[in-house]
């Protein structure tokens, strides 16, 4: 066989596929025991990690493909572990990764039905699904894209064509949107993206929740016309990044209602909370926004990136791009299923696979009960910090992110800071846990995002006995 055919042996494929599953069932297996035999994360400087694999590929120390991939998994953060407190990027269900695979291995394109015509149905399904729960009508629509900031970005798009054919003529006059001081970053990118500059985002302040103050949207928003600046979008997170806050989406819904504004929701982390009765209340007034980002790849189980963009008026999904591409789409018409029409990518994963498989097999209840055991967990590690003395946190969590600290006794605030640099540090060497941390008011702060719904009050309490003995 020469090269071309040995890669696309079937026989050989076979074989490795069954190894490459034992061995992720065997990493699963031993992720969730109580004694892990890998790190959380194996700790090397990039550097050190660059030489790695730059030695790896000059002088493979074995040549089969597995013993690679089983080297990428040994050396990888694993997000499997209950001791992954880490960043907002979930653990995903084994079975959606299933998903995933067969998706890699299709590569259906997406861009137009005929290039995906399962996974485009699906992703029809799947938008419906979420749409329902956040309390949208028949007419709801959108689409499944990669990742949040695409998301957030695309809708922010959405929201500028509704005001004047920008797509057309450009734009000359001064835009801006609205959103609280502690969004995510890619909401001033995606204003900056659109050319509005500095000016074009208006930082509403945050009250002592981290919640944006809605009464301040008033004085800002007639300051901004007095200065020629036409506002346009109004972003409310659910929730914020840093201490996972949640603004009060009424308010921001009532306030564009007023005034004629798009009303965006910057959900990637929290608008899971749809699928939960218990913590539904959190988003409270979603069901008036304009478009909602959702990413399943936070909060819902799914491999990354994918996201859900969904709009309250289907048809507001078709305003983004308009431009006419010949050699794909023969109409200009709206046409659900030739999805390039109103995404930003033009080939695009599978993703819908991944979601509506889990929605197949397990039903929403799935949702539910991910999203409801990382909420409480938010609240049981409050809890255990609130128990021993030394810890504080910054606000009582309102999800599943907990921003927390160690406060050693006689030190001042630059030396607080220190040591929590330091327990921080420590633990990212140390590799059992994997934690992060913020800053906030100008203070350095620990924090968890409890992604993986095994972590239990076990592990919590054996991060804290950790950062107290490195603490002191
Ligand atoms: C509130 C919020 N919005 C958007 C994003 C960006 O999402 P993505 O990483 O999927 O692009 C994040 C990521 O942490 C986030 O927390």
């Amino acid at each position: 066989m020469n090269q071309l055919e040995k890669a696309y042996d079937p026989e050989t494929f076979r074989r490795q596929g069954h190894a490459v599953v034992d061995m992720l069932a065997d990493y699963l297996a031993d992720s969730f025991s109580p004694t892990p035999a890998l790190p959380v994360i194996p700790w090397r400087t990039p550097e050190e990690q660059l030489r790695h694999w730059q030695d790896d590929l000059a002088t493979p120390s074995d040549a089969d493909p597995l013993a690679l991939l089983q080297s990428v998994l040994e050396e990888s953060i694993h997000l499997h572990q209950p001791r992954f407190m880490g960043h907002q990027v979930c653990p995903p269900a084994p079975l959606s990764a299933l998903a995933g695979l067969l998706g890699g291995l299709l590569n259906n394109g997406m861009a137009v039905y005929e290039m995906g015509g399962p996974a485009t149905a699906m992703e029809r399904i799947v938008v419906e699904t979420v749409a329902r729960h956040l309390g949208f009508g028949a007419a709801a629509d959108g689409v499944l894209t990669s990742g949040g900031t695409l998301a957030n970005l695309t809708a922010l798009l959405a929201a500028r064509s509704r005001l004047a054919d920008v797509w057309q003529d450009g734009h000359r006059r001064s835009m801006a949107l609205m959103v609280s001081e502690e969004a995510h970053y890619c909401v001033d990118r995606a204003a900056r993206i659109m050319g509005w500059g500095g000016q074009g985002i208006i930082k509403v302040p945050v009250d002592a929740q981290y919640r944006m103050r809605t009464e301040c949207l008033e004085p800002l928003f007639t300051e901004a016309q007095s200065n020629g600046i036409t506002v346009i979008v109004v972003v409310g997170s659910a929730c914020s990044t840093s201490t996972g806050s949640f603004d009060d989406l009424a308010a921001i819904g009532a306030f564009c209602t007023r005034h004629d504004l798009w009303f965006h929701v910057d959900g990637a982390h929290g608008a899971a909370s749809a699928f939960s009765t218990k913590y539904r209340h959190l988003l409270n007034g979603i069901e008036t926004a304009d478009s909602v980002a959702l990413d399943f790849h936070k909060m819902l189980m799914t491999p990354a990136l994918t996201t859900a963009l969904v709009f309250r008026e289907g048809r507001d999904s078709y305003r983004t791009f308009s431009q006419h591409a010949q050699y794909l789409f023969s109409e200009q018409e709206p046409e659900w299923y030739n999805i390039a029409k109103r995404s930003f990518e033009c080939t695009k994963l599978m993703m819908s696979v991944k979601v509506f498989i889990l929605l197949r097999t397990y039903g929403v209840k799935l949702f539910a009960e991910y999203v409801d055991r990382v909420i409480d967990n938010g609240k049981i590690f409050a809890e255990l910090l609130h128990e021993r003395p030394c810890w504080e946190t910054a606000i009582a969590p309102q999800c599943n992110i907990v921003c927390f600290r160690y406060l050693p006794e006689g030190v001042d605030e630059a030396e607080t800071d220190a040591v929590n640099r330091r327990i921080r540090e420590t633990l990212l060497e140390d590799g059992r846990f994997y934690i992060v941390q913020t800053t906030l008011k100008g203070r350095l702060w620990l924090r968890v995002t409890l992604v993986n719904p095994f972590t239990t009050a076990r592990e919590m309490t054996e991060l804290l006995e950790c950062c107290e003995g490195w603490g002191r």
